[in-house]
């Protein structure tokens, strides 16, 4: 018999105690928020749901219109429920807070409500990422401060990809579960748990392009994966690069891998490209819970104290062993 979204969460909820019955309405609310804008993207052209929007966000990004979409699609479905005490996006310049005419919750929702922008107008997957923390103080009023807690200290996380299948993968601390939406019921269906990433891997994700740029541990594992056989890790690797986190992020949940999105010198006073609340961290939280490992290079990016809401971070993520190698090369 299949299990939808809506039954695990209860049983989460009741059975294994994991999460109190408002975390588990956020869930619910996020899961259908992502059904719409999968009903958008799959629309596509038909929808005109494509092309730019012509404007820009905090980050100096243009954004798309499916970037504008989605994010209001997240806001409208959230700000209601009472749940939310408010929330965070990368394509919202401050804090959104839920309106005065609703009741305010103690839980603080992180999105990314387009990843892989620049996948949408070619008809590659692109996903929603999301990230959930709880207000530690539990007094009344909420500000951007509430949001900068590392991200250890979430108590959902996930993301929903749009690919040739729409799939939701969610942990709350107790392994990673996918959810695939199943259309003709318009609900989502648990199709596996307790996801497992293989802690060797022969494959590879980074933007090769930025090669010339990278830092030299970067360069030194990137450099003794290309000589494959013959060189110092005696196996062939292969190449993957989507472009969409989420789509990376998705093969290496499925079949392993490494993930890198690193610092390097195109913008030398930037960490990386990545946003450490919207991506790192859901991603990150998700990748620990599937027995794979996520790091800077010096440090788990769980334990990485955020300073700002949009601040980005460098990013080497998968297969532990293979992430436990290049943070070797990254010491001293
Ligand atoms: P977003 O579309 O939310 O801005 O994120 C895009 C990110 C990430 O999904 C992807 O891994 C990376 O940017 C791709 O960057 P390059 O185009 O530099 O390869
Ligand atoms: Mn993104
Ligand atoms: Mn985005």
């Amino acid at each position: 018999m299949s299990v939808s979204l809506s039954r695990y969460l209860v049983e989460q909820q009741r059975a294994k105690g994991k999460i109190p019955p408002e975390l588990r309405l956020l869930l619910e609310v996020v899961a259908r928020a992502c059904k719409s804008v999968s009903h958008a993207v799959n629309k596509g052209a038909l929808g005109g749901v494509l092309g730019s929007a012509e404007s820009e966000n905090v980050q100096g990004e243009v954004q798309k219109k499916l970037d504008i979409i989605a994010n209001e699609v997240l806001i409208e479905a959230n700000e209601w429920g009472g749940h939310l005490a408010a929330m965070a996006s990368e394509e919202m310049d401050s804090i959104y807070l839920v309106p005065n005419r609703y009741p305010q919750g103690e839980y603080l929702l992180l999105f990314d409500p387009l990843d892989g922008s620049s996948n949408i107008d070619v008809n590659v997957s692109i996903g929603t990422i999301f990230s959930v923390l709880k207000k530690t103080d539990g007094g009344q009023g909420v500000s951007e401060a509430d949001f900068l807690q590392p991200g250890k200290q979430q108590v959902a996380a996930g993301y929903c990809i749009y690919g040739p299948q729409t799939t939701l993968v969610l942990t709350v601390g107790d392994g990673v579960a996918m959810f695939t939406l199943a259309r003709e019921q318009g609900s989502f269906v648990l199709t596996q748990e307790n996801v497992q990433i293989p802690a060797d891997t022969k494959e590879f994700a980074i933007n090769m392009s930025n090669m010339r740029h990278w830092d030299a541990p970067v360069r030194r594992y990137i450099d003794e994966c290309l000589q494959g056989q013959e060189g110092v890790r005696g196996k062939d690797f292969n190449m993957r690069w989507i472009a969409s986190m989420v789509a990376d992020v998705h093969r290496i949940l499925t079949r392993g891998g490494i993930f890198m999105y690193p610092w390097d010198k195109r913008e030398p006073n930037k960490p990386g490209k990545l946003r450490l609340m919207y991506e790192a961290n859901p991603m990150g939280w998700l990748v620990e819970q599937a027995g794979g490992a996520a790091t800077n290079g010096r440090q788990r990016i769980l334990d990485i104290q955020p300073s700002q809401l949009h601040e980005r971070v460098s990013v080497i993520l998968g297969s532990k062993n293979e992430v436990e190698r290049v943070r070797s090369y990254h010491q001293g």
